[in-house]
């Protein structure tokens, strides 16, 4: 193991796949052509207890809790691993959230101060992310070169800025609107979304105060899936819409109330109880509908074809 920048624990690239291993505390993670191992010791008899993740899952969920700063309250990369936001400092866990490994000392959680886990989590992320796969990319708009040995990577795709806005996109001084010459072009999903904006006609001296924009036509030029972008503030509310395909990579548990309303098609919710994962309900929502997503819960999401949902978050913590 080698000491690079940022403390950073990485091994030489393997001789076999050309990936490198990592370690975070007592975590180890290494790939291979197809999956992810996670290793630990088991805190009841100090055994080494591995994991595997598909490494095509992995990488999407890994993609978001990094573009995500870690979010809010608990990410599951599936129903053993994961990580909790303590806002400074984030846990990583490994079974502290499935009763299986919970109640037979298999589970094990650790703190670290937040930049060495951001740290750890990016240069995986690099590591494993070959040419020609984005992990923000739904299925049918990537390529299958996240499997096999380590080619390349794809930096372009893992450093996205979060798109993110002050007050409201449009504005002067504010985040851009989306068009064809900014590198926005409208997904094929959503060819038949109206690209008009509505015309705002200003009382004289309120032109930096008044605005408004077409955020269907926003939302059908979002070039990624699953990853909600701040388009509005309001002091602690947060309008956060994202458009969606295939499986949200994660299984968020909120430390807080956070509300969905769903614009266009239809996204299936799995709703887990959020200490143990044990199933709680299923949730079909269509256009229109709106539902409050609790924060004693995990959710994930299916959506058959790319779908409109607004993510409607608090970021005040101290509010139940
Ligand atoms: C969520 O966990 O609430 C969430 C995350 C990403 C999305 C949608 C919902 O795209
Ligand atoms: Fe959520």
């Amino acid at each position: 193991m080698n000491m690079s920048a940022n403390s950073v624990l990485a091994s030489a690239p393997s001789a076999v796949s050309g990936y490198r291993e990592f370690t975070l505390g007592s975590f180890n993670f290494a790939r291979d052509e197809y999956f992810v191992h996670i290793r630990w010791p088991a805190p009841a008899t100090g055994q080494p207890t591995t994991h595997l993740i598909s490494a095509d899952a992995f990488l999407r969920a890994m993609m978001r809790d990094v573009a995500w700063g870690f979010f809010y309250g608990q990410v599951n990369f599936d129903a053993v691993f994961g990580t909790t936001n303590l806002y400074g400092q984030v846990q990583l866990y490994a079974g502290a959230f499935n009763p299986a490994y919970a109640d037979n000392g298999l589970a094990l959680t650790e703190t670290f101060d937040t930049p060495i886990a951001m740290a750890t989590f990016k240069a995986i992320l690099e590591d494993w992310t070959n040419a020609g796969f984005d992990p923000f990319a739904a299925p049918a708009e990537t390529g299958s070169s996240w499997l096999g040995q380590k080619q390349g990577n794809n930096l372009e795709a893992i450093d996205r800025a979060r798109a993110t806005c002050r007050r409201m996109p449009g504005l002067p001084g504010d985040a851009p609107l989306r068009s064809d010459a900014n590198g926005f072009p409208v997904n094929r999903a959503f060819a038949d979304v109206d690209q008009g904006e509505p015309q705002v006609t200003v009382e004289p001296g309120f032109e930096h105060e008044v605005s408004a924009f077409n955020l269907f036509k926003f939302l059908s030029r979002s070039d990624v899936t699953w990853n909600p972008s701040i388009t509005s503030v309001c002091r602690e509310s947060l309008f956060c819409p994202t458009t969606e395909e295939y499986i949200l990579p994660i299984k968020h548990g909120n430390d807080r109330v956070e509300w969905f309303l769903q614009f266009s098609d239809e996204i299936t919710w799995d709703i887990e109880d959020k200490r143990t994962g044990k199933p709680r309900a299923k949730v079909t929502m269509r256009p229109g509908d709106v539902a409050s997503m609790p924060a004693d819960i995990r959710h994930q999401g299916y959506s058959r074809k790319r779908s409109m949902l607004l993510v409607w978050e608090n970021a005040n913590p101290t509010l139940p």
